[in-house]
């Protein structure tokens, strides 16, 4: 009988404070009190990677992700995003659906060869791109020389219509990730930052920290604030394009009216705080999808007098001011997963961008990725019991 290995978290190295590596779990082989350990660890370091999974199938990574959040209805939130609006990222383009397991998709670039786990056909994904969001997008010289940018740093959130929850985790396992030198990533925001990265890795800000930073009069504003998404916010700002941070929309003139979103419901639109707490540790996360808010409801403290802000470029503005100081190199972390690991985050603590990367040169990259509609608003989480680790 071979011994078990004990479960066990460790920290990520670095300045980002948050994240850690986990070995000592078979996922397909997950008792109750592996996973109760498992969850504590996440709602913890909001970021896993869970080591040496190679063998881990699409059926029990889906299994994962709803014992995340038994009472979820168990749907892909892409699933309900694509029926319910229309995405400004070509989602089509480079999800395809795996065949045991419905509801986790492979996302990645290149060619995924028939009978990957019940495929019946060669796939071809192009991969996504910076080039269509940002402004000013980085020449084709520029990217094939190895250079990078966040490409769109989001939540994994449909945020339309209201029965929509959020998320709780994303999983996302890596099978085959590109092989090469490490990209320069850089910022163009101004500055001549740039970071290096592994190629096929995730990027990630943690916003528990992110609202730490900020000054006791923003935390005010923001615990007492709500941000009004609006009604199909992917089609609305479909034709929108993003500064070279990928963290931001420029404001043009370029949203869709109402009229013209076919089915768009104005009751139907999100309303949700600027802050949402950690159903473990009731840590405050400053989670604002701002490319796709489209109203505030500011409030300075518990008794100000609401006021509204439904000009578009003073909603940016105000959102950027809280939140952009806080994206620079030491609180950005590149998910250190390797091929065979399974990187598990919480969506509603995270946010998160794909690196774009020369794929040509270093080859495809397959990954497999589920997060399904929640049972609960973030706003108002099911509390979550801690387990010793
Ligand atoms: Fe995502």
């Amino acid at each position: 009988m071979p011994v078990p290995i004990a479960f066990c978290a460790t920290p990520l190295d670095g300045t980002a404070n948050f994240g850690a590596t986990v070995t000592g779990v078979d996922l397909n082989d997950l008792n109750d009190e592996t996973f109760l350990k498992l969850q504590t660890a996440l709602y913890r370091y909001k970021m896993l990677i869970v080591k040496d999974q190679a063998g881990l199938t699409p059926s029990n990574q889906y299994l994962l992700n709803r014992r995340f959040d038994p009472d979820a209805p168990g749907e892909h939130a892409d699933t309900v995003r694509n029926k319910a609006d229309k995405s400004a990222i070509p989602s089509a383009a480079f999800l395809a659906e795996i065949p045991e397991a419905r509801q986790v998709r492979i996302v990645g670039t290149g060619l995924i060869p028939k009978g990957h786990y019940g495929t019946v056909a060669d796939q071809v994904l192009p991969g996504g791109s910076h080039v269509p969001f940002h402004e000013t997008p980085l020449t084709e010289e520029e990217l094939a020389s190895g250079d990078t940018r966040f490409w769109r740093w989001h939540i994994d959130a449909p945020l339309y219509p209201k029965s929509a929850h959020t998320a709780r985790v994303t999983t996302l396992f890596a099978h085959t990730l590109p092989k090469g030198e490490d990209l320069t990533v850089r910022f163009d925001d101004g500055t001549d930052r740039t970071m290096k990265m592994k190629p096929g890795r995730t990027s990630f800000i943690e916003c528990t920290n992110l609202f730490r930073s900020l000054t006791p009069e923003q935390q005010a504003l923001a615990e007492n604030s709500l941000v009004e998404y609006a009604p199909k916010p992917y089609m609305w700002t479909s034709a929108c394009k993003a500064r070279s941070d990928g963290f931001f929309l420029l404001s043009e003139g370029k949203e869709l009216p109402l009229e013209d979103m076919p089915g768009a419901d104005e009751a139907e639109a999100q309303i949700l705080p600027m802050v949402w707490p950690n159903a473990m540790t009731g840590e405050k996360a400053f989670m604002v999808h701002a490319i796709a808010a489209r109203k505030l409801h500011l409030k300075k403290s518990k008794d100000d007098t609401v006021r509204i802000v439904d000009d578009i470029t003073e909603v940016r503005q105000i959102l950027d001011d809280m939140q952009r100081p806080f994206l620079k190199p030491e609180n950005i972390v590149f998910s250190p997963y390797e091929e065979g690991d399974l990187a598990i985050w919480l969506n509603r603590s995270c946010r998160h961008t794909a690196m774009e990367y020369p794929k040509e040169k270093y080859g495809p990259r397959i990954m497999h990725q589920c997060h399904l509609l929640a049972s609960d608003s973030p706003a108002d989480p099911t509390p979550i019991p801690e387990v010793e680790l």
